[in-house]
């Protein structure tokens, strides 16, 4: 087991007082409400359920065996993110063992039920993503997700009648579509235009910000919740910002880090609902966790100068 632990007191002691203080100094999102640790919520737009900003994906993070070694640090990362109050998890079928490893990690205590657990279909429409959907289930060992994605839009049209097969037989709660590259945008924002959906996943970060200009607001226009990909740009945008500290001015929204001024970033758009960053380490996890109270959207410029 790894050697990284803190109880509740702790965990709390390190990102919760500032994130109460920094709450009262920061311009509130839309309807926010917090969790106990003090990260804060945004609605759903089709249901109004509330879901913490920060989540956390899983490509290449959780893709690995059964060890111990190769696990104990991954409880640690799922721990954090549920006493820090989180439960959005995002995984795929094409991340290598990373469902078998979420759905093996979810069976300890009451974990599944805290989760709001996210994957995606990216099979051909028809036979082939029925299969794929009954092998995702067998490996997140569940009887159903709470948002199932067609994956960057692959045979997006029948996938997404499959999706919504089955959110009427009550196996998914939510559907949407994803993709991570800027050149989508605009497909993407003909399906919110024209298709009923819950949720768009798409890439957005200080140093690529393409879906601020239009397919943001069209989601908000339209109610669609938004989960932003690649804040970090894979962990490239931390290459960029190598060897310097981080500016005295990112104490006026509470940011100690330059992950944290990446994730503020992204959640100071008001049309994202919550972001998804990927990480392996639990140390991490605690300071993406801390950016889970939301800036005032004028600081983005001034983050996003520090990338360009
Ligand atoms: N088409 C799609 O649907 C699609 C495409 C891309 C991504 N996604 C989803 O979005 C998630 C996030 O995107 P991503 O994984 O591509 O990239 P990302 O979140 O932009 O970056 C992940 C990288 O950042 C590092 N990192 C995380 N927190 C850090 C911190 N506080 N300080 C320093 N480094 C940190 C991680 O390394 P460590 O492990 O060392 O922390 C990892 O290498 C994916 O995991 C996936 O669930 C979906």
């Amino acid at each position: 087991m790894s050697s990284f632990r803190m109880n509740r007191r702790e965990f709390i002691g390190a990102i919760g007082a500032a994130a109460f203080a920094a709450v009262a100094n920061t311009r509130a999102a839309e309807s926010p409400s917090l969790a106990p640790s003090g990260m804060q919520k945004r609605a759903i737009p089709s249901s109004g359920e509330q879901l913490p900003v920060i989540g956390m994906g899983t490509s290449g993070t959780f893709d690995v065996g059964a060890t111990e070694a190769e696990r104990a640090p991954l409880v640690e990362v799922l721990r954090l993110l549920f006493d820090g109050g989180g439960s959005l998890i995002d995984t795929a079928p094409s991340y290598g063992r990373a469902e078998t490893v979420i759905g093996d990690l979810l069976q300890q205590g009451d974990w599944r039920q805290r989760a709001f657990l996210a994957t995606k279909i990216s099979a051909g429409g028809g036979a082939g993503a029925r299969t794929q959907w009954n092998g995702s289930l067998a490996r997140l060992r569940s009887d159903k997700v709470d948002l199932l994605q067609v994956h960057n839009l692959v045979d997006w049209r029948e996938n997404l009648a499959f999706l919504r097969e089955l959110k009427q037989a009550g196996q998914v709660r939510y559907v949407g579509v994803t993709h991570y590259l800027d050149h989508a945008h605009d497909e993407l924002a003909r399906i919110v235009q024209a298709e009923r959906i819950d949720f768009v996943q798409v890439n957005y970060s200080a140093a690529t910000r393409s879906a601020e200009k239009w397919l943001l607001p069209l989601c908000k226009e339209h109610g669609v919740a938004v989960l932003v990909n690649r804040a970090f740009l894979d962990g490239r945008l931390f290459d960029t910002v190598h060897g310097r500290e981080v500016p005295a001015w990112a104490a006026e929204i509470d940011c100690r880090s330059w992950a944290q001024l990446f994730l503020k970033f992204v959640l100071a758009n008001p049309a994202v609902t919550a972001v998804i960053p990927a990480t392996s380490k639990a140390r991490h996890m605690l300071d993406n966790l801390g950016a889970g109270v939301v800036a005032d959207a004028k600081y983005q410029d001034r983050i996003a100068a520090l990338v360009s």
